[in-house]
């Protein structure tokens, strides 16, 4: 493994192109693109990792899992009441099915949904709470302190996320927000600007790997759900690409980061900040594609 992934390192480094950043978002906009890391966690309970694998990025729409996983346990499978399974075969900030469906998101990866999911998060308490319950169930499944919020990547968001907003107003309209939609965005944005290495978001993976040893947060039959929904909406408009090219369930960020789950065998984290035109890592799409191939590691 270690040689795996020396040489997918090796490789990358070597491409012409990386792709663009997320140019939405001032803050990651800045990030230079030519950076990447990859670290995979084996079901024996070794980390292994290579390039910058230890320089924490922002992990922004993977953490939508994690509130997912949050969310499940707080309200339970009445969370599906108000977000579907489906993949949206749109764009993640996309706000035309949201008209048609009447407010209740696709499913709880594209940002609509996943509004909705921190709304149930949050729902009768302070916004500092609820990031409180994400951050500590994230510290806790990658068993590392030093994850943390970064205030200047949320409110460069919070400035320039209007197309958050309306989508949060939408569904307020639809009765499909508790809150105070500034609140819930608030606290959307600050979920979206915690930070991770690709070591601690490998490690973070474990659970729904079900790997041996990993933090008991979630049954088996939740962590097959969720997995489910990242092979399916995970990758936004590209998920049928990446179920195509990688064979794994996936989660992406405009941040360049990507975790992938081989359920019982590893989880899987890259990171490379260049995005392609679906707003997903391009280098790290490319280095899941060899990894899997290497691996022959594949859900079909
Ligand atoms: O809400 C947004 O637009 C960002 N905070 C997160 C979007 C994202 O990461 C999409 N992923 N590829």
């Amino acid at each position: 493994m270690e040689e795996i992934l020396k040489s997918i390192a090796a490789e990358i480094v070597r491409q012409d192109d990386w792709g663009k950043t997320a140019q939405y978002i001032p803050e990651l906009a800045s990030v230079d693109p030519q950076q990447f890391g990859i670290s995979v966690c084996l079901a024996d309970g070794r980390l292994i990792s290579a390039g910058a694998a230890t320089k924490p990025f922002s992990v922004q729409s993977i953490t939508k899992v994690f509130a997912l996983v949050a969310a499940l346990g707080r309200v339970g499978d009445q969370l599906w009441s108000r977000v579907g399974r489906e993949p949206s075969g749109n764009s993640f900030d996309s706000v035309v099915l949201l008209e048609r469906e009447l407010g209740r998101p696709r499913n709880p990866y594209v940002n609509a949904g996943a509004i909705v999911t921190t709304d149930a998060l949050l729902s009768g308490r302070e916004p500092k709470m609820a990031l409180a319950e994400i951050l500590g169930l994230i510290r806790h499944m990658s068993e590392s302190d030093s994850i943390y919020i970064n205030e200047t990547v949320a409110a460069s968001e919070q400035e320039t996320g209007a197309r958050n907003k309306a989508l949060a107003y939408y569904l307020k309209s639809h009765g499909n927000l508790n809150s105070d939609p500034e609140l819930t965005l608030g606290t959307y944005f600050h979920q979206c600007a915690i930070e991770m290495t690709t070591d601690q978001l490998a490690m973070a993976g474990r659970s729904l790997a079900g790997l041996k040893g990993a933090p008991k947060v979630i049954s088996r039959q939740r962590a097959r759900r969720v997995n489910a929904l990242m092979m399916t909406c995970g990758h936004y408009d590209g998920s049928g690409d990446f179920a195509f090219r990688v064979g794994l369930p996936g989660k992406s960020g405009v941040g360049g980061g990507i975790l992938a789950i081989a359920p019982n065998v590893a989880s899987i984290a890259i990171w490379s900040p260049g995005l392609n035109l679906y707003g997903n890592s391009h280098a790290g799409t490319r280095a899941a594609e060899m990894l899997s191939n290497a691996t022959k590691w594949s859900v079909f």
